[in-house]
Order: structure tokens, then sequence, then C-alpha cells
């Protein structure tokens, strides 16, 4: 009954926004769609995708997960197929203004996951076990694969001084850190996502902005748009507390293309697969419009 109530509800949204769109053919999301597309992002680095590709094999999921003989260094999850550096290779954020000190040793598993590409070091190929029959090393070897891209051979790790975090992570928003309520602004953990109301106190003209996303403050959760997730929700447990990590602001399997903005720095207005951007995989609709994402964990 009640899948049958939300698909009735993304017909009618649906109707209602094919009227309302402009030109950008900007995503809007509604409740209950998969947050997918990793096939035509960037995380697609197989030799379907298209943007940084290698020949030698056309399995997607491979570069992080595989189905046996996954990677338990250090507790890595989920199913992780690639060497990762240890916590201790990485600078954290060290002490925050409300005095929580983060120190290299907890830096989570979800995002030591990210940093095994991130890091700008570790090579895409840098595989536990590689696709078929061809051997597992617990190590995680370089396969010797060559990587392309439009323009033709390319390095086979994060080169884009932008999209590599490197190993400091001193001078990024703290990872790994306590999500403890009454420090920063911060919402009870509990706060439903989609109640916060990000237009309030904004000039009228920000709820029309991007499809009312501001209004509708929806997130991608567990791999679907979600009205009922919670901040909580976005949070993983590392040593026993629940901590912001990579994962909490991004997913990494959700192509979002609901952010019009990003598309226009990325693609300086040209219509080119290349330039597109996947909404850097953030996990809200509508992306930091309004600094919507902030604002969602932040009440400021
Ligand atoms: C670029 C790396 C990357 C690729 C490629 C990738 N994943 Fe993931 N995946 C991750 C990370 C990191 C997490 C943990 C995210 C989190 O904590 O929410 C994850 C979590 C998951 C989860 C559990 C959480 C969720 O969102 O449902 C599933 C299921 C999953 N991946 C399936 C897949 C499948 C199937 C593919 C291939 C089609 C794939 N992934 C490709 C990085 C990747
Ligand atoms: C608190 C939320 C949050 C966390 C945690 C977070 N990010 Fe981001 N990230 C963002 C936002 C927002 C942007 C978009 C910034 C902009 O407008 O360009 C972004 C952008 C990026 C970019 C694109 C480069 C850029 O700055 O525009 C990369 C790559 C990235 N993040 C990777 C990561 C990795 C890896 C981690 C974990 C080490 C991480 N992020 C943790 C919110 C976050
Ligand atoms: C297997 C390697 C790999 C892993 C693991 C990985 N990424 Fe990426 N990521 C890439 C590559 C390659 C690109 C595209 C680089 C380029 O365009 O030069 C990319 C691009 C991005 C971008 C920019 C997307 C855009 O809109 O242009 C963001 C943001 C990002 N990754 C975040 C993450 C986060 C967060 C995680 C963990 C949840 C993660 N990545 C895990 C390889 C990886
Ligand atoms: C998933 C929830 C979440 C999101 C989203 C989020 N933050 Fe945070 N932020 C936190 C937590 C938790 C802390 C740590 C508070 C503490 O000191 O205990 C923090 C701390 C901070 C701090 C203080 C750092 C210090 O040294 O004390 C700043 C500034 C900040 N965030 C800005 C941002 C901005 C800007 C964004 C959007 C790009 C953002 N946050 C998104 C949870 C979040």
């Amino acid at each position: 009954m009640k899948r049958l109530a939300v698909f009735t509800m993304a017909v009618i949204s649906t109707g209602f926004l094919a009227t309302a769109e402009y030109a950008g053919a900007i995503d809007t999301y509604t409740v209950g769609d998969a947050a997918s597309g990793i096939a035509s992002s960037r995380h697609n680095l197989g030799a379907t995708g298209f943007f940084t590709i290698t020949s030698n094999t056309t399995e997607i999921c491979v570069f992080c997960h595989t189905p046996h003989h996954a990677n338990r260094d250090g507790g890595i999850k989920p199913l992780w197929n690639r060497f990762s550096a240890n916590s201790a290779a990485f600078v954290a954020y060290g002490p925050t203004m409300a005095d929580e000190l983060i120190t290299g040793s907890v830096i989570g598993s979800s995002s030591l996951a990210c940093l095994s590409c991130h890091d700008g070091i570790v090579t895409f190929d840098s595989l536990i076990n590689a696709p078929g029959k061809a051997g597992v090393t617990q190590t995680g070897t370089d396969r010797g694969w060559d990587f392309y891209d439009f323009s033709g051979r390319t390095a086979d790790y994060i080169t884009d001084p932008s999209l590599s975090i490197g190993r400091d992570l001193s001078n990024d928003h703290p990872i790994s850190v306590p999500y403890n309520e009454f420090t920063a602004g911060l919402r009870p953990m509990d706060t439903i996502i989609s109640d916060i109301d990000l237009a309030d106190g904004l000039n009228v003209g920000a709820l029309q902005f991007g499809s009312g996303n501001l209004d509708r403050n929806l997130w991608a959760v567990m791999g679907y748009i979600s009205d009922e997730a919670t901040i909580r929700d976005l949070l993983r447990v590392t040593d026993g507390q629940l901590r912001v990590e990579c994962a909490s602001c991004h997913d990494p399997h959700f192509n979002n293309k609901s952010w019009t903005e990003v598309d226009y720095t990325y693609g300086e207005g040209v219509q080119n697969q290349r330039f597109e951007t996947n909404g850097l995989f953030l996990r809200r609709v509508g992306g930091n419009s309004a600094s919507g994402l902030c604002r969602t964990c932040h009440n400021k």
C-alpha cells in the first residue's frame, strides 16, 4: 500500500514539475527515486565509462567492491577491494573550536575508502581481487593497467588539484568528528531532514530556486531519495561513536543532476559531457544551493 502511495505521489509531482522545468534539464528527484547513476558518472572507471577509463575491464563496482576476499585492514568496509593507507598515514583536523580533538588514529572506514583514491597517491588499479581469475593479493597490487581520458593516456591516480584531497585533512571540514549536539549550532541528531525549513528568512525567490529544493530538503540515504531520514542516518560509527565522514555529505553512487550552479561553474556553459559534473556526488537534492547542505546540520 505504502509503495503504491509513493508511486502515485511521484507521478503527480513529476507531472507538475515537468511544466516548471527550465532549459538546463536539471533533475528534480522525488521521494522514492533511486540515488543511482554511477554507470554514467566519473566513478565508472571501466571500459564502459565516459571520463577516466581503462580498457582492461568493463566492470564498474570492481574498482571499489568485491564479493569475496575483501580488504579487512583497519576494519575497512564495505567489501572494500582496494589498497588503502591506514589512518596513521593521515594528518587529522586536530582540535575544533568546541575542543573536540580529532587525531589521525580515528579516521573512519568510509573516509579511508574515499581517500584510497582521493589521497592523490593510491592508483585506481590497486585492487585486491582483480576481475575474473586475474588473482587475489591482500596488499592490493597495482595491476599495471593504462587509463585514458578525452585527451589521451592519463595518470592512473587523481591528479586534478581540486579533486585530490591529499593526506593532510587539517584543511578540510572535520572528518571523523563526533556529532556532539549543542556544539557548532548542530541540530538534534533525530531531526527529520525534510522537516528543516531552509527557505526561512531568505528572499522569497529562494522558494522557487531549483524547483523548490530548499523547501523540500530531500537527501539520498541508503540509496534512495528519502523524506523520512534523520541526521543520524548521515553519520557513521567509528570507535563506538557516531561521526561525520566523507559519506555523510557524499554518496559515491549518486550521479546527482540537481545542482544548476555547479554545472555552470564546471561547464562554463558548454554542453559537453566531459565538463558535466556529477553534482559532486552530494547527497542533497539541489546540492549545496543556498548552503542547504551545511544548514541541514548547522542551524545557522
Ligand atoms: C568509487 C568507489 C565506489 C564504486 C565504484 C562503487 N561503490 Fe559502492 N560504496 C562505496 C563506498 C565508499 C561505500 C560506503 C558509503 C557509505 O558509507 O554510505 C559504498 C557502499 C555501497 C553499498 C551500501 C550502502 C548503500 O549506499 O547502499 C552498496 C549496496 C554498494 N556500495 C553497492 C555498489 C555497487 C553494486 C557498485 C557497482 C555498480 C558500487 N557500489 C560501486 C564506493 C563505491
Ligand atoms: C560536511 C560535508 C562534507 C564532508 C564531510 C566532505 N565533503 Fe566533499 N564536498 C562537500 C561540499 C559541499 C562540496 C562542494 C564544494 C563546492 O561548492 O565546490 C564538496 C566537494 C568535494 C570535492 C570536489 C572538490 C571541491 O572542493 O569542489 C571532492 C573531491 C570531495 N568533496 C571529496 C570529499 C572527500 C574525499 C571527503 C572525505 C575526506 C569529503 N569530501 C568530505 C561537502 C563535504
Ligand atoms: C576508485 C577510485 C575512487 C574512489 C574510491 C572514490 N573516487 Fe571520487 N573520483 C574518482 C575519479 C577518477 C574522479 C574523476 C577525476 C577527474 O575527473 O579527474 C572522481 C571524482 C569525484 C568527485 C567530483 C565529481 C564531479 O561532480 O565532478 C567527487 C566529489 C568525488 N569523486 C568524491 C568521492 C567520495 C566522497 C568518495 C568516497 C565516498 C570517492 N569519491 C571515492 C575516483 C574515486
Ligand atoms: C552531517 C552534518 C554536517 C554537515 C552537513 C556539515 N557539518 Fe560542519 N560540522 C559538523 C560537526 C559534527 C562538526 C564538529 C563540531 C564540534 O566541534 O564538535 C562541524 C564543524 C564545523 C565547523 C567548525 C570547525 C571547528 O574548527 O570548530 C565549521 C566552520 C563547519 N562545520 C562548517 C560547515 C560548512 C561550511 C558546511 C557545509 C559545506 C558544513 N559544516 C556541513 C557537522 C556537519
